[in-house]
């Protein structure tokens, strides 16, 4: 027996298509990113979500299957999920969800499948952003320069601050959005989304902030891209669905790196070049500032440590400077769902002296993490220890970071 209360927030998770472009050779709901399917991941991500009643659109013939993943993704809220059967559009697919919404359901939100990635705090943001007037739609800024064109010429120019590029799980007032329904059905209008059709019964739909993961799984290539997000982040997938507080509150990280001076060349420290300092040894470049902030920003978002991502197994990465792992770095993060708040690191050493160009380095290091404050501070130490006798220097890096979705909440 459950005893959870009832929700009244649902959500459609629609995966009755057939997947014609990824051609997989099966509905696209059930290709393996790796050991898990693509609608797997997606209900993994809703159930790390708060409870809310799941309903799954399946395709006709493939019930039992989605059933299977249902269960395996529900724990101990499999009383919150159901399985329907689709239809021949994702308009009908979403409607035959819509007729299974229990009677307490004030809520819904409809999401694709396809977007198997999502962050579970999106899916919260969401349905929190639901009001009894205006849907909530994630977006995400457009960030190519965008076109007019016809017959293979470009005819005019589009201002793209004027545009953003729409995700799921899109929320809406339950009754507003199943009279929209009704009327598309009734006027054969088809939308490609729910925000569309409900827009169109003249209604409001208000914007949240979108992710990176949302990305909807089409081509191969996506599935590329979804395998690549997997391998390279399972940590972080398995903290923020396993840990309730990761959804709300930032996360601290801490990294330290030293280095011996001894190496060619001139000295890069902080992402600068050091003209007649002496260098510093070390795989790559021996900046140990940037390889301190870079562990202390992967170890908050619970991503491994430099050497997971960075380590003597990547030829690439030999005599890269400090933009190239930060900017890395910061890919890695917003990839997993983060946005940087702040970096504080703190050197330790005889040479170089800081204090000319701090906030030199500043400038340089923030603008290589997409402009988070980074703030340096330097000491010597009393003529003690390593640093203290010029044998290298100690650098210790915090930094924190925010789950996407969460952000202004
Ligand atoms: N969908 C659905 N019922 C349909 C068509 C689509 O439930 N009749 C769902 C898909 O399963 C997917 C989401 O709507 O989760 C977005 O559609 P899309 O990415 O276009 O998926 P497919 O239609 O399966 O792919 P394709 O268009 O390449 O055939
Ligand atoms: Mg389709």
């Amino acid at each position: 027996m459950s005893i959870l209360p009832v929700p009244h927030t649902a959500i459609i998770v629609v995966a009755a298509g057939s997947g014609t472009r990824l051609e997989a050779g099966a509905p696209k709901a059930f290709v393996g990113i790796d050991n898990h399917t693509i609608l797997r991941h997606a209900l993994d991500g809703v159930f790390a979500a708060e409870p809310m009643q799941v309903i799954v659109v399946a395709p006709a013939g493939y019930e039992g299957d989605a059933e299977s993943e249902l269960l395996a993704a529900a724990g101990d809220r499999v009383d919150l999920g159901r399985v329907v059967t689709g239809g021949a559009t994702r308009q009908e697919s979403v409607a035959a969800g819509l007729d299974a919404l229990w009677g307490d359901v004030t809520t819904v939100l409809v999401h694709d499948a396809a977007r198997a990635l999502t962050p579970p705090s999106v899916i919260d943001a969401v349905a929190a952003a639901v009001t009894n007037e205006a849907a909530a739609l994630p977006v995400l800024p457009v960030v190519d320069t965008l076109k007019r064109v016809s017959d293979g010429v470009v005819t005019g120019a589009v201002d793209r601050s004027e545009l953003a590029a729409a995700q799921t799980p899109q929320g809406f007032p339950r009754g507003t959005l199943e009279s929209a329904y009704a009327r598309a059905a009734e006027e054969g209008a088809d939308y490609t989304d729910d925000a569309a059709l409900f827009a169109a019964a003249g209604h409001a739909v208000r914007l949240v902030p979108g992710s990176e993961r949302s990305f909807k799984i089409t081509t191969p290539g996506d599935l590329e891209r979804a395998r690549t997000l997997l391998a390279a982040a399972p940590q972080a997938t398995t903290e923020v669905r396993h840990h309730p507080g990761a959804l709300g509150l930032p996360r601290v990280g801490v990294g330290t790196d030293v280095h011996a001076f001894g190496g060619d060349g001139d000295l890069w420290l902080a992402g600068l070049q050091w003209p007649g300092e002496q260098a510093l040894s070390g795989h790559s470049d021996g900046d140990a500032v940037a390889h301190a902030i870079v562990d202390a920003l992967l170890a908050a978002a619970g991503l491994g440590d430099i050497g997971t991502h960075f380590g003597t197994a990547h030829p690439e990465y030999a005599g890269a400077h400090a933009d190239v792992f930060l900017s890395r770095t910061r890919e890695l993060l917003a990839d997993a769902g983060f946005v940087i708040g702040n970096v504080s690191v703190q050197f330790q050493g005889n040479r170089p002296r800081f204090s000319a160009r701090r906030v030199e380095a500043e400038r340089t290091l923030s603008a290589a993490l997409g402009g988070a404050p980074v703030a340096v501070s330097a000491t010597t130490t009393d003529a003690l220890g390593f640093p203290g006798r010029g044998e290298g220097v100690a650098v210790t890096a915090v930094a924190l970071v925010v789950s996407e979705g969460t952000r202004g909440s």
